[in-house]
């Protein structure tokens, strides 16, 4: 059940607060800035990232960096821009040296991430590389077997379409999966006029696949 954008909004500038002074894990020793995310408040489509970069970290933005310049170009090219969709991150916080995220700092993480959900209510939510992807739809299966295809889960008790992408740093890197991203990129706007099934059953526990299948002024005008 959806509840009407501006209170959703004041929650969201509220837990930006929150993950700005957060401290439930050792990496916030070592940050400049948490990243909340940014973008629409309201956006259909959410994208999860793995963790900041040094720029992000620096800037306090997600994906601020040349994958996030790549990311801006494949929005443009489907027709939309950042301020349409919400950006963030499974990690609000940089772990040194980009090393792997830890299975604690995830854990103290991700209810940032559900109320994230709860409270933008995207009806697509695109994983970018193997990390989000895996620790969103709950399986290892890796994203080479299943980027662009779309899978309706249930998570932080919505129904949605979860829509595995290769990161934009891969891309950067391999021309191979640069044209694979690009080929799923543009399915994304029919992704957005699909309606998500009804669900059959109960719902489950959070990303159970569902049936068959700082300066804060500057962040918290970018939650438009
Ligand atoms: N890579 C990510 O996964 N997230 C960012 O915010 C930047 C780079």
């Amino acid at each position: 059940m959806s509840t009407s954008a501006e209170p959703r909004r004041e929650a969201l500038v509220e837990l930006y607060r929150e993950v700005s002074d957060c401290t439930r894990c050792p990496l916030h020793a070592g940050r400049t800035k948490a990243v909340f995310g940014s973008g629409n408040a309201d956006a259909e489509l959410l994208f999860v990232g793995e963790a900041p970069g040094a720029e992000e970290d620096r800037q306090g933005l997600p994906f601020v960096g040349r994958a996030g310049q790549l990311l801006n170009q494949l929005l443009e090219g489907i027709g939309m821009r950042r301020e349409d969709v919400f950006i963030g991150n499974i990690l609000k916080s940089r772990p040194p040296g980009n090393r792997d995220p830890q299975p604690e700092e995830i854990d103290a993480c991700w209810p940032y991430l559900e109320r994230q959900i709860q409270l933008i209510e995207p009806r697509v939510i695109a994983t970018l590389g193997n990390f989000a992807t895996k620790r969103i739809t709950g399986s290892q299966v890796g994203i080479t077997r299943c980027c662009g295809t779309p899978q309706v889960h249930e998570i932080a008790g919505r129904t949605v379409f979860i829509y595995p992408l290769f990161h934009p740093a891969a891309a950067l890197r391999t021309p191979s999966v640069l044209d694979r991203l690009r080929e799923d990129f543009s399915r994304l706007p029919s992704l957005l006029a699909e309606p998500l099934p009804e669900l059959e059953a109960p719902a489950g526990s959070a990303n159970e696949p569902v049936g068959a299948r700082r300066d804060p002024a500057s962040q918290l005008d970018l939650f438009g």
